[in-house]
């Protein structure tokens, strides 16, 4: 939801800033814009469209200086104009900011300011807030106040409700930043005579790996020299110097074609990172190292509840089969923006697990807070190293499968996918699994990286398939048992980024309305493998194959379908329940993004999608 990014130093501003939005504009690419601070003016260049666009933009209207900010926007409030495209200036000409997140209280604010004669181009709260720092910024120049621009954010800040990432300059103070966050994030970069903050690292790595993560409630003063960090209440905060693990390499394409190609082909590379020195030495468990819960209260927990919201939903909903299945432990599953309004009755030894992707997301971060409130524990699951949730978790498991960039999520799902089932194992371990069972369910994880090879290697059959499948308006995905989610992650993939209609469900529910799609030319993906209700679901194929519904299988390789019954057929190695979503996911995602890829769709940046979704 909106990259943004700063920049304070020696270097041309524009031009770096261009770069750091190419590397965020995965988390919103609607309009975007760049402004600069030099010789006593604010420049800015923004509009509609790609960053892509705007470098054009740029080249027609260079703008030189070494102080500026750039970012690249996901409607909140106000359609997509040039004219609500960030950064905003005040109608006093004195400040300029950019900002991610939804000021609740700015039709309050705009009345107050109206009254004091400010005046607006735009639809967006974000103005509004940028005029609230221009009036305090106005009273602290008449009375010489010390420290002007940090001081005027400060007071604009003690009365603004809602989330905010903001990045401020002033044009009476050039080389000054002011940067704060409340429920969006924003990381700060040290450099080498120059200070960057900014979304994400990935806007930052090109330049340097030391980072700090800022907190809520947190404000930066930066100079191209130094910064500070302090709290809206003006307490000194102690920076705490991070190091980023991942150099810029990660965060591009190299020879694919687009980013979702890339991660889908990294699977068993990211599966090997995300299992790496969590298996006990006697190889029949798992370890890990960031619970900061001991195995005697992980033994004492009555149930578990997950939370989390879109693909990291879905892999919640695996690991809630697989903790029930070998564990025999209750587990619950909500989405996350429910959970924080439901208010639902919990066990009182619950542990709760929230997992996302980038750490960011703000219903999973609020699901996180109610269930901290009530007393509950809260363990994350996620890739997003010094994210919120990481750090406002109580323990976790980082997933370490390097930044994902295609909005479609591929390998972080299945990474989650493997930490469900390896915390499933650990479980069960306390319990009734005996230490061969554990042997052969960590030997199978170990396995995991080369059956999704072997999967991979369908992507030529799969390519095929899709050319003749992608024109169709509507496509069902049907599993049972640990494959209905993976049904519900096929649908999902498809309808994200090729916008076909697609929808999940438990295959034998398929008769109780969704039958009712069925033509010619609505398809349904089935997932087959071998077991003890394969018959069932090939009775259910065989109730689509009567209404001529086309008949796409995913089988495991010892499946034998009735002749004639499938219409395409795509053979997935055999494999442990505990691997078999990590397998079976890999042709649904190959199938979704080679649909999108014949129907001309951008499959990185879908639209109306934002990788990061930081709003509520
Ligand atoms: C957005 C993305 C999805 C993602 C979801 C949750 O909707 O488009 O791909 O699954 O957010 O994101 P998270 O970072 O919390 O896993």
């Amino acid at each position: 939801m909106c990259g943004i990014i700063g920049y304070v130093g020696k270097q041309p501003a524009a031009s770096f800033i261009v770069e750091g939005l190419k590397r965020l504009e995965y988390r919103g690419y609607d309009s975007t814009g760049v402004a600069v601070v030099a010789e006593g003016r604010i420049s800015v260049v923004k509009k509609i469209g790609r960053v892509a666009q705007l470098e054009q933009e740029l080249a027609k209207r260079p703008l030189a200086g070494t102080f500026g900010m750039g970012h690249t926007r996901w409607a909140t409030h106000g359609g997509v104009t040039d004219a609500n495209a960030h950064p905003h200036v005040s109608s006093d000409g004195k400040i300029v900011l950019i900002h991610n997140g939804v000021i609740e209280n700015y039709a309050s604010m705009k009345t107050f300011l109206l009254g004091k004669g400010y005046t607006f181009q735009s639809e967006t709260d974000t103005e509004v807030l940028g005029n609230l720092i221009a009036y305090h910024y106005a009273k602290a120049a008449e009375s010489g106040e010390e420290n002007r621009c940090l001081a005027s954010v400060r007071k604009a800040l003690r009365h603004t409700e809602g989330t905010y990432g903001i990045v401020v300059m002033c044009v009476d103070f050039p080389g000054e930043m002011v940067a704060a966050r409340k429920g969006s994030p924003l990381i700060i970069g040290l450099g080498d005579g120059e200070n960057i903050v900014a979304s994400d690292v990935s806007a930052i790595v090109a330049r340097t790996q030391s980072v700090v993560y800022l907190k809520d409630g947190e404000i930066v003063h930066l100079s191209a020299q130094e910064f500070r960090i302090t709290t809206l209440g003006q307490s000194a905060v102690a920076p705490l110097v991070d190091r980023v693990t991942w150099s810029v390499a990660a965060a591009e394409m190299g020879a694919y074609a687009h980013f979702m190609e890339k991660e889908i082909f990294e699977q068993p590379t990211a599966l090997e990172n995300a299992m790496r020195g969590r298996f006990s030495e006697d190889g029949s468990t798992a370890n890990f190292g960031g619970l900061n819960v001991s195995a005697g209260e992980f033994r004492s927990m009555e149930s578990f509840a997950f939370c989390a919201c879109g693909t990291a939903l879905h892999a919640c909903r695996v690991a809630e089969h697989m903790i029930e299945r070998f564990a025999r432990l209750p587990v619950e599953c909500d989405y996350a923006s429910e959970f924080r309004y439901r208010n639902s009755p919990l066990f009182r030894n619950t542990l709760y697990f929230v997992m996302s992707q980038s750490g960011e997301t703000i219903d999973t971060l609020a699901a996180l807070r109610e269930a901290k409130r009530k007393g509950y524990k809260v363990l994350a699951v996620t890739n997003g190293v010094g994210s919120s949730i990481a750090r406002e978790a109580d323990g976790g498991i980082y997933q370490h499968v390097g930044p994902e960039i295609g909005v479609a999520s591929t390998k972080a799902f299945t990474s989650q996918l493997l930490i469900g089932s390896m915390l499933a194992l650990y479980l069960a371990r306390m319990r009734d699994m005996s230490f061969s069972d554990g042997v052969t369910f960590v030997k199978a994880l170990k396995g995991a990286p080369d059956l999704v090879r072997q999967a991979l290697g369908q992507a030529p059959l799969i390519k095929a398939i899709a050319r003749r499948y992608a024109h169709v308006r509507d496509m069902l995905f049907l599993g049972r048992l640990s494959l209905f989610p993976i049904a519900l992650e096929g649908a999902l993939k498809l309808k994200e980024i090729s916008y076909v209609h697609a929808e999940g469900y438990p295959a034998a529910e398929m008769k109780h309305g969704p039958i009712a799609l069925i033509t010619e030319e609505c398809p349904s993906v089935f997932f087959a493998p071998s077991g003890e209700i394969l018959n069932k679901i090939i009775s259910s194929m065989q109730e689509i194959k009567a209404r001529k519904g086309p008949i796409i299988a995913i089988v495991t390789a010892s499946v034998e379908l009735p002749a004639g019954l499938a219409d395409e057929i795509i053979v997935i190695p055999e494999c442990h329940e505990a691997v078999l979503p990590i397998v079976a996911s890999i042709p649904v995602q190959l199938l979704s993004y080679y649909i999108a890829v014949e129907r001309g769709c951008d499959v990185d940046k879908p639209r109306n999608l934002a990788k990061s979704v930081t709003v509520e």
